[in-house]
Order: C-alpha cells, then sequence, then structure tokens
C-alpha cells in the first residue's frame, strides 16, 4: 500500500455532520444503532475490539508533538495510553453522549463513578436516604480521608451551598421511586447540588436531566451491560454543568484516580445499547405485570399467593397515591424491570429461590436472566423476609408460571 493510501481517508469513513443532524430528531432506538457510525477508522459495521493500551508516537521526528494521534474519523481524544481514552471507549461514550443528553464519563464500576462525583464536588455534608449499602460505604470512606458527614433527608433543613443530596431513584432493592422536582428545589433554593442515581430507571424510563439534576449515575453493570458480563459506571452531567467545566475536571481527575473502564468493557457496552430499549422497556413491562398480577392475589387471602407472600413493593404501586402526577411525568417509560416481595417467613424466603427453575438466585440485577435476591444474603441489615426480583426478557408467562410453583412448591 502506498503512504497516500494509508493516509488518505475514503470520505465515507469522515465523520458525518448530516448524520448527527439527523439523528438529533430520532428516537433513542434508532441513535443507539447509529450514533457511533462514523467514530470508527473503517468500514466495518459491527465495532472492531481494540484491547491497545498504548500507541506509536509518530517516526518522523518533527512530528513529535504530545497527543498529535487523533484518528481523523474518530476525532474526539488523541489515542496516547487507555488510561486517557481508547477507541472502544470512545464509541460507547459517543452512543451514550447522544441517548443521556449529557455530557459522559465512563468509570469502571458504578461505585467508582459516585466517588469520581465526591471528588469533583468535595462537599461537607452529603443527605442521603435509603438505598444500595455500597454508596454508603463509599461516603464512609470518604468520611475517613475529608471528614465529609453523612445526613438524612430527613435534615434537609441544615442543607447549604456546596453540599449534596444525593437520590436514588427507583430505590434498590424496593424499585419505589422519589420525587425529583422536589428534592432539586431543595438543592437549589440553597445552592447545594442534586445528584441522581438512576441505575434502576435508565432510559427510555427516566430522563433525571429534565428535572434539574446536575449529575445522575448509573451503575452500567447492570441494564446498560444487561447481560451478565461487564462492570462500568457512568456519570451524565448536565449540559448547564457541562458548560462549568465539570468534564473537563472529572476527565482530568480520572486520568489520575485511574478509575477507567477497560478496554474490552467497551466494546460489550457497545454490543449492550445496541439492543436497550428493547431490553428495558420488555423487563418494565415484564415486572409491572407480575407486580399487579400479585398485588392482585393478595387481595383475595385464601389464594395460592396470599398463602406465601405478605406483601408486595414498586413504583406502579406507588403511583396510585400520588395526587399531583409527578411520578408518572418522572417515569414516563415505565416503573422500571425491579420490585420487591416480603413472604410470610424468613425461612420462605430463604427457600423459593431454590424452589425456581428460570429466576437464577444471585445478586446485581438488570440482566437478560431474570434474577431473584434473598436480600439478606448480599445486605446485612436487610429483613431476612425480603426477596428482590429483576425481570430479564424470558416470557413474562414463563416467568409468572415459575414464581407461581415456587410459591405452591414452598406450600407442599
Ligand atoms: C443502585 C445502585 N447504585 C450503584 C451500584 C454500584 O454499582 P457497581 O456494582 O457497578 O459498582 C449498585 C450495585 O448494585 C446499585 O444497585
Amino acid at each position: 500500500m502506498s503512504s497516500e493510501s494509508t493516509t488518505k481517508m475514503h470520505p465515507q469513513f469522515v465523520a458525518s455532520e448530516d448524520l448527527a443532524q439527523v439523528l438529533s430528531k430520532m428516537a433513542m432506538s434508532t441513535q443507539a444503532i447509529h450514533a457511533d457510525d462514523f467514530v470508527s477508522s473503517h468500514r466495518a459495521i459491527a465495532p472492531a475490539m481494540h484491547v491497545a493500551v498504548n500507541y506509536r508516537y509518530a517516526r518522523d521526528p518533527d512530528q513529535l508533538v504530545p497527543g498529535e494521534n487523533i484518528d481523523p474519523n474518530s476525532p474526539l481524544e488523541p489515542f496516547v495510553y487507555s488510561r486517557y481514552s481508547s477507541p472502544n471507549n470512545n464509541r460507547f461514550e459517543a452512543v451514550l453522549k447522544r441517548i443521556f443528553h449529557g455530557g459522559i464519563m465512563t468509570y469502571s464500576t458504578g461505585l467508582a463513578a459516585f466517588h469520581a462525583i465526591m471528588v469533583l464536588l468535595n462537599p461537607k455534608r452529603v443527605f442521603i436516604g435509603d438505598g444500595y449499602h455500597g454508596v454508603h460505604g463509599n461516603i464512609d470512606v470518604m468520611t475517613k480521608l475529608t471528614g465529609v458527614q453523612k445526613l438524612s433527608l430527613d435534615e434537609l433543613d441544615k442543607v447549604g451551598p456546596g453540599d449534596i443530596i444525593h437520590i436514588e431513584t427507583p430505590l434498590n432493592p424496593t424499585g419505589e421511586a422519589r420525587n425529583l422536582s422536589y428534592y432539586s428545589a431543595k438543592a437549589h433554593a440553597v445552592g447545594a447540588y442534586l445528584t441522581v442515581d438512576s441505575t434502576f430507571a435508565p432510559p427510555p424510563l427516566q430522563d433525571p436531566l429534565q428535572f434539574g439534576v446536575d449529575v445522575v449515575l448509573h451503575s452500567g453493570t447492570k441494564y446498560i451491560g444487561g447481560h451478565s458480563d461487564m462492570m462500568c459506571g457512568i456519570l451524565v452531567v448536565h449540559p448547564d454543568r457541562v458548560a462549568e467545566g465539570w468534564i473537563d475536571t472529572l476527565y482530568a481527575e480520572r486520568l489520575v484516580m485511574g478509575n477507567v473502564m477497560g478496554n474490552l468493557e467497551g466494546w460489550l457496552g457497545l454490543r449492550s445499547l445496541r439492543t436497550l430499549e428493547l431490553r428495558v422497556k420488555r423487563q418494565s413491562d415484564t415486572a409491572q405485570q407480575l407486580v399487579s398480577w400479585i398485588h392482585h392475589e393478595l387481595r383475595d387471602a385464601s389464594s395460592e399467593v396470599s398463602r406465601v407472600v405478605e406483601s408486595i413493593r414498586h413504583a406502579s404501586l406507588q403511583e396510585k397515591n400520588i395526587q399531583d402526577g409527578w411520578l408518572k411525568r418522572q417515569m414516563a417509560g415505565g416503573f422500571g424491570p425491579v420490585f420487591a416481595i416480603w413472604l410470610k417467613t424468613p425461612d420462605h424466603a430463604k427457600r423459593l429461590p431454590s424452589k425456581l427453575h428460570i429466576f437464577q438466585h444471585a445478586t446485581s440485577l438488570g440482566d437478560v436472566e431474570s434474577l431473584i435476591e434473598w436480600r439478606a444474603m448480599s445486605d446485612s441489615t436487610c429483613d431476612e423476609r425480603l426477596l428482590r426480583i429483576s425481570c430479564g426478557v424470558e416470557d413474562p408467562q414463563d416467568l409468572k408460571w415459575d414464581l407461581l410453583q415456587g410459591f405452591r412448591a414452598l406450600c407442599e
């Protein structure tokens, strides 16, 4: 090959401004498949799997300029070393940016992403309620380092400038929602920040940026990955905060904190994003079907479900008690694929997973496989009667059958 043919790119490869324009008017399902069409140095439809950690400098001594290795077809970052940027992860972030409508920074795990928020904002106080215990643990480590105080959401009268209000919605493990407009007003009235863990409701279920949230956190290990095979954390930064330089600071801090996502995860993440909308809608619809079935059966004290199940919680059940409709506005795309049931006894809760054929007894959530977890296995503070259910993409009737035969088996 002549040097001419290796350096001069075919017009087909050149990043398409036209495509960007067209996509901005299209739906999430289309964007998730095409947002990175031209973030590539070749014409393959599927992304290549780049595993390189480092990239050759220019051979010509006169071209030895730091950051010179910018691929004209992938002009997001120069390629120098994978802790700075890498082809798979750039493509992954290009699609995320399009479907989340904000500035994007990816991390090795969800907790690494939360930690990045703490380092970015370095608050004196964090106001936080129930939710994933790992996030509480992360704040406790930061208390050791910076003295940050952890306060409850009942103490919002004490919130001041520079503090963080951190809300998880829907909540782990119950799948119940919290009103983001309410907390946004509280935070912004006093110059505090609102950060939201939206892991349980990825797009297309809710868009927290529309409710004044400064930074949205996702454990991408869950729905974004969706196939039980990758860990990742994602921060979505409100465009107003991007304009204030938050993404630049997050990038500079990630570079030296070293909490970057692996190259292979970028590739797996792209594979996953193509079907995110399909999966999440299906999973959320299935959850709603199962929740309304169990809830309905619980009204009949003699039903097979009532013999075993004490109660159930999910955002869809809250909806009936909400007057001003905030929940439907906030979760316009559906109420989420996770719900929790309390059985009548801890012993039944411990045994139910062993009676099921389809549901896997495992922690985590958001995967294509339906999961059930006796939550006491991973959270020692949890009520021992509680089981968390994460709906996968199997047929909803099969899942219903599996649960019903499991409830029956417990009574034999
Ligand atoms: C709501 C929520 N946030 C954050 C995390 C942490 O994510 P990761 O395990 O990717 O660090 C989890 C993990 O279960 C979670 O459920």
